[in-house]
């Protein structure tokens, strides 16, 4: 495994749709294992391959909300689809491709996204507050979406200083 390079919000790749994975390959597998150094690396609670420069369908999450005790578990979604969400949550969001910018975005509160695995066996998995937020910022970012579009507003430095937010 190795870190790779974030790529940052000057990158023209950042704004392109990424294409399907089709290959359930080593390289994928390459790919997955660096994008999860890379994220834990970080800090942050998820990564999308175009965010290390690969314009494929492949993201990496965090699931946080996990019992007091248990590891926080590390989600691999390949050709990740939103398939269900409901309620809403509005709140501050970051990316790790826009350092020391936040904003307020609003979300749904209850995502379900159906994606394959590693191995191309698809799947379907649930999120709810940050987890979910999380599912739809980093599913954005396959289709060239980033959250500075999204936002009602972007956070102060002051409000920043109040609060402790995560970066996706
Ligand atoms: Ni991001």
């Amino acid at each position: 495994m190795a870190t790779r390079n974030i790529v940052t919000k000057e990158e023209p790749l950042l704004y392109k749709k990424s294409r399907p994975v089709k290959a359930f390959d080593a390289r994928l597998h390459q790919l997955l294992d660096d994008m999860a150094e890379t994220l834990l690396a970080s800090g942050g609670v998820g990564l999308a391959a175009p965010q290390v420069g690969v314009l494929r369908r492949a993201v990496l999450v965090i699931e946080t909300n996990v019992p007091e005790g248990e590891d926080e578990q590390l989600i691999e979604l390949i050709n990740p689809e939103i398939v269900e969400s409901s309620g809403e949550q509005y709140g501050a969001e970051g990316c790790l491709s826009f350092p020391d910018e936040y904003g307020l975005v609003r979300r749904p509160m209850d995502v379900t996204v159906r994606a394959q695995d590693r191995n191309g066996e698809f799947f379907t998995v649930s999120g709810t507050g940050l987890t979910a937020r999380c599912f739809c910022h980093e599913i954005d970012h396959l289709d060239g979406v980033v959250f500075t579009t999204l936002c009602e507003r972007m956070l102060t430095q002051e409000e920043l200083e109040q609060g402790k937010i995560e970066e996706q």
